[in-house]
């Protein structure tokens, strides 16, 4: 059996071992599943920066260029942190570069690890049968909120080991918190995400198409890797 481990929030990934691992990032509200419907939508790459100011630079070179902070679009940016502002046919096979609050961060500190991949619940079924495939110890990198834990990256941390356990076997305490918080609130995952609080965050904004967007369960049979500075199809 090969092992499955939950990092719940990027303030603790200092203590992974990500040598030899594949690491699985996942920020369900919003930024994983904006990536992984802008590749399904046909986005060539999709470049993770850090902050706004690198953001601006693509831009200076002629790049789309996305994000949020606090959940809101940057000033001046083309587009904000939707999926919806992915599914655009303008955006084939062009390049965007991206700025989150917490999912490009989680996927920059993925670094050191032997393959990162982008999740989503838009892509679960996707990813479950690559790693079912793929005989390596993953990790699952949950983006959180800004260091604090949330409850809809857990949940798809859940959902996934649920998916693999016949390959993978949870290892440390937060795997098991992940699967048992899956399994208490399995029968209606959408209920129990809308109670977290990033999704009472953009409510308030509202965007609530956002959010059950974001929990529609494998819309999209794509893995996006993130390798060489961006964010590809596998
Ligand atoms: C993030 O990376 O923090 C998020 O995707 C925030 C958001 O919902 O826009």
């Amino acid at each position: 059996m090969k092992t499955v481990e939950v990092c719940l929030t990027p303030d603790l990934i200092q203590h992974f071992n990500l040598k030899g691992k594949v690491v699985i990032v996942v920020d369900i509200f919003r930024a994983t599943s904006c990536i992984v419907t802008g590749l399904a939508y046909g986005v060539n790459a999709i470049y993770p920066v850090a902050t706004v100011e690198e953001c601006k630079n693509f831009k200076k070179k002629g790049m789309i260029i996305a994000g949020e902070r606090g959940g809101e679009k940057v000033a001046g940016f083309d587009v904000g942190n939707s999926p919806y502002e992915y599914m655009n046919d303008e955006f084939q096979s062009k390049d965007i570069a991206v700025t989150t609050t917490n999912g490009t961060q989680a996927i920059l500190k993925s670094i050191g690890a032997d393959q990162i991949l982008i999740g989503a619940f838009l892509n679960l079924r996707a990813m479950a049968d690559f790693i079912l495939d793929s005989n390596k110890n993953i990790i699952i990198h949950c983006a959180g909120w800004k260091g604090m834990v949330n409850i809809e990256d857990t949940l798809f941390a859940g959902a996934l080991i649920n998916e693999i356990k016949a390959t993978h076997q949870p290892s440390g305490d937060s795997a098991f918190m992940a699967g048992d918080l899956y399994h208490f609130h399995h029968m209606d995952l959408l209920h129990a995400a809308h109670n977290s609080s990033h999704a009472k965050r953009l409510a308030a904004f509202g965007i609530e198409k956002d959010l059950d967007f974001c929990m529609e369960m494998s819309l999209y049979s794509i893995i996006p890797s993130y390798q060489d500075k961006k964010i590809t199809l596998l």
